[in-house]
């Protein structure tokens, strides 16, 4: 299926970074959302509530960044853009790893947790004060936030035109690493499969992961599964 596809379509979740020593945020016990409510952390209404118990969340995951690598995963996935005709890599990851690991273009459905812009405006902010309490923006005085989406937000407009297009046109899908709960990034496997185009799981877990016809399971985590993968296609 790799070696015959001309457009590979890929959706990442938390899940591929999971290796790198990232949280995803189901995984039971070490889930994001087992230790906190994603309404007390992810939501407009958490910040409008406290915006420096957010701020500090986000801070403390972002300042952790620069000690997290791209594990064997995100590398198959940089170097699986170089053996086929076209691959779109959308993910809903907000750490950056995919960048960081060679892939060329990432469609960010999520934003990305190194980035802040203004909660009024949006303005973008390049350089801020990384303080505990959270900065002004330097336009409008509003209180900055990361550049990530929350629940109830829109998705990145053009991040998700990109994404839904690539899930009409492309002849392998490949879903890496996510439980597929959120939408709109949860339909993209299904756009696909009911074009007919095979969708590959990879996940150490098929629990509610949809089956069917044209859906292949293949079971293990990322960081081993993802190279297996490209070497039985590619030997080298
Ligand atoms: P989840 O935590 O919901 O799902 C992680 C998935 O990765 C699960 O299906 C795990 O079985 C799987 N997994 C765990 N270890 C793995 C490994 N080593 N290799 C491959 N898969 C592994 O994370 P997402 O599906 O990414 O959004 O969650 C989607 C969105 O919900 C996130 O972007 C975030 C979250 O709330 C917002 O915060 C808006």
């Amino acid at each position: 299926m790799l070696r015959s596809a001309r457009h590979v379509a890929v959706l990442t979740g938390a899940g591929i970074s999971a290796e790198s020593g990232i949280p995803t945020f189901r995984d039971a016990m070490t889930g994001w959302w087992a230790r906190y409510r994603p309404e007390d952390l992810a939501t407009p209404e958490a910040f409008l509530r406290d915006p420096d118990l957010v701020w500090r969340w986000y801070r403390e995951r972002r300042l952790k960044l620069p000690d997290v690598e791209p594990n064997p995963g995100h590398y198959a996935l940089a170097r699986l853009a170089r053996k086929v005709p076209q691959l779109t890599l959308i993910t809903q990851n907000v750490d950056g790893l995919h960048a960081r690991a060679g892939s060329p273009e990432v469609v960010e459905l999520h934003g990305n947790l190194s980035r802040v812009k203004c909660f009024a405006r949006h303005h973008p902010v390049a350089d801020f004060p990384d303080t505990e309490a959270v900065p002004a923006c330097p336009t409008c005085g509003s209180p900055l936030r990361p550049d990530v989406v929350w629940f109830g937000e829109l998705l990145p407009e053009a991040a998700l035109r990109r994404a839904q297009a690539a899930a009409r046109e492309c002849d392998l899908f490949l879903s890496v690493g996510t439980s597929n709960l959120v939408e709109p990034a949860a339909s993209l496997p299904w756009v696909a499969a009911q074009r007919g185009a095979p969708v590959l799981v990879v996940n150490p877990s098929t629990h509610g992961q949809r089956t069917g016809p044209g859906v292949h399971h293949l079971t293990g985590p990322a960081g081993r599964v993802l190279p297996e993968l490209l070497q039985a296609a590619w030997p080298e």
